[in-house]
């Protein structure tokens, strides 16, 4: 039987649950699955991607004029940061281009996760920088589900079998994203990837849409009313969040 989002939320008595999207080739839908997932969570969206690309920036989070940052703060200090709250997108713990050098081990990134999760009690939705770094490898060890989105090219297919081997033992969910015809050595490829390691679910296949790029709006592309043409679009994420809070 399948949970309703309110269950799911919950968590497992200990703390809500945590998602993070995770990939070792950027560019492969990362952060805008993050941003529209936490929004239609109702999770915490913690951003732990210092690029400019990243999604506090597309969220309208200008660090320049900041001299203090969340995040810098919880992990200097010890203590839990307090979200920005999001207008028609999720509420958000921002990124800063520092985050880099600042980013503490792996082990103290898992455990504030956590910590942070039951504090807030709300689940988490942790966007990652593409590849492995302590904060991605805190985030996927926190992680009740990692999304993975995964583009059906060569160099994306690449880069998604290094990654599957390496986190062979952590519950990823693995994502085509931009679909559109992707060749037959591309679906072969993909097909090969997951059923590795006794087989990875795999998420439902979101489509190519050359609108989202060109998009310059802050909110959430599933925030009421969804435009006409991004409504296939809101159908894949709303059957990736039956698939998030479905996932065994
Ligand atoms: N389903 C999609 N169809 C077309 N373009 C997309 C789709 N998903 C993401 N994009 C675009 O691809 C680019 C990279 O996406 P992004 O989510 O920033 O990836 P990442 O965080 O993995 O680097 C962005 O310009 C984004 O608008
Ligand atoms: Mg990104």
């Amino acid at each position: 039987m399948s949970k309703t989002l309110v269950e799911w939320a919950r968590g497992n008595g200990e703390r809500p649950p945590i998602v993070a999207t995770a990939a070792w080739k950027g560019g492969d839908g990362k952060s805008t699955t993050a941003r529209e997932l936490a929004y239609l969570l109702g999770a915490v969206l913690v951003d732990f991607d210092w690029d400019d690309g990243c999604s506090s920036r597309s969220m309208g989070y200008r660090h320049e004029r900041y001299v203090r940052f969340p995040l810098r703060e919880a992990f200097e200090k010890g203590t839990i940061p307090t979200p920005i709250t999001g207008r028609r997108m999720a509420d958000l713990v921002p990124s800063y281009p520092a985050w880099v050098e600042d980013q503490p081990d792996r082990e103290t990134i898992t455990s504030a996760l956590e910590k942070w999760a039951v504090h807030w009690g709300r689940p988490l939705v942790v966007d990652t920088h593409p590849g492995g770094c302590e904060a991605t490898y805190g985030a996927v060890d926190a992680a009740d589900v990692v999304v993975v989105p995964a583009v059906l090219v060569k160099d994306s297919l690449s880069a998604l079998s290094g990654m599957v081997n390496e986190l062979s033992s952590h519950p990823l969910l693995i994502v085509p994203n931009k679909v559109s015809s992707p060749p037959a050595w591309a679906r072969k490829k993909f097909k090969d990837i997951v059923t590795r390691h006794g087989g990875f679910p795999t998420g439902p296949l979101i489509r190519e849409e050359k609108w989202i790029e060109k998009r310059y709006l802050n909110i959430a592309i599933s925030s009421e009313p969804v435009p006409k043409q991004a409504q296939k679009f809101v159908a894949s994420m709303d059957a990736l969040v039956e698939a998030v809070i479905n996932y065994a």
